[in-house]
């Protein structure tokens, strides 16, 4: 997959577009598990940064509202580094951290992107302690209420080696899939994320192979977060 988008417009990425099979096999998989079920809840993540998880979450959840005439959600669930709403052209603010918080109800945080069925929650405003503000109960609860109306909700999450909120959102989803990006991320950090979610009993229900191009890599190193993930990052090794 090669896909180059910053934001994306409603006439950028149809049915005709370039990996729009790809993404339509990887949405027709997830909707068939658990037997058809609906309101499923997928976590994308990836063991480090810069994999394109943003990019998958996107194009999965476009691809399903193209697909279908159900109704989908994009949650963007990195507060660390959220780029959902640049994606979708919308602000940051009054989104998760919001509802998380209690400073807002669903119906005013909820974005209607210009996808049709396709409804997005951007992160919110930065807090200090993300870890404590994805409470795991808190968060089922908030989505078993959306989970009557969305088929699937997808939640874009930061990776899961460097941030320790990233496990919380994935025990929250029904399932996770695993972002790789190939011929960059050596085979035993993509081993140690499933072996994170494995140790969870979490299942995984995909990895998608992600061929970027170019490796950047200040992605790769956790002060790309913040300073405090870095220290603590720096006194696990020590
Ligand atoms: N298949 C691809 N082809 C070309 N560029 C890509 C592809 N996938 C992602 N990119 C680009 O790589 C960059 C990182 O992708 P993306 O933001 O999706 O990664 P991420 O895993 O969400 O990163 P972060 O860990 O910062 O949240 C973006 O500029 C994106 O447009
Ligand atoms: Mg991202």
């Amino acid at each position: 997959m090669k896909h180059d988008v910053k934001s994306i417009a409603a006439s950028t990425f149809t049915e005709h577009s370039a990996y729009f099979a790809d993404f339509y096999r990887l949405f027709h998989r997830i909707t068939r598990i658990n037997n058809g079920q609906f309101g499923k809840v997928v976590y994308v993540t990836s063991a480090t940064a810069g994999e394109g998880k943003t990019t998958v979450a996107s194009f999965l959840s476009i691809t399903a509202s193209l697909s279908s005439h159900n109704f989908y959600l994009l949650i963007d669930g990195d507060v660390h580094r959220p780029t959902i709403h640049e994606r979708f052209n919308c602000t940051r603010e009054n989104g998760l951290s919001e509802l998380l918080l209690g400073e807002g109800e669903p119906g005013d945080i909820i974005y209607k992107s210009s996808f049709r069925g396709l409804h997005v929650i951007t992160a919110g405003k930065s807090v200090p302690n993300p870890f404590q503000l994805f409470s795991v109960e808190r968060t089922r609860e908030l989505l078993s209420e959306m989970r009557r109306y969305y088929e699937i909700i997808v939640i874009d999450g930061p990776p899961l080696l460097p941030v320790s909120d990233s496990l919380k959102l994935a025990q929250v989803a029904d399932g996770t899939i695993l972002v790789v990006k190939a011929g960059q991320t050596p085979r035993e950090v993509a081993a140690h994320a499933v072996a994170i979610l494995k140790e969870a009993d979490l299942p995984l229900w995909g990895v998608v192979l992600n061929d970027t191009g170019e490796v950047l890599p200040y992605y790769y190193q956790p002060k790309y977060y913040d300073d405090r993930h870095y220290q603590k990052a720096k006194e696990e090794v020590q």
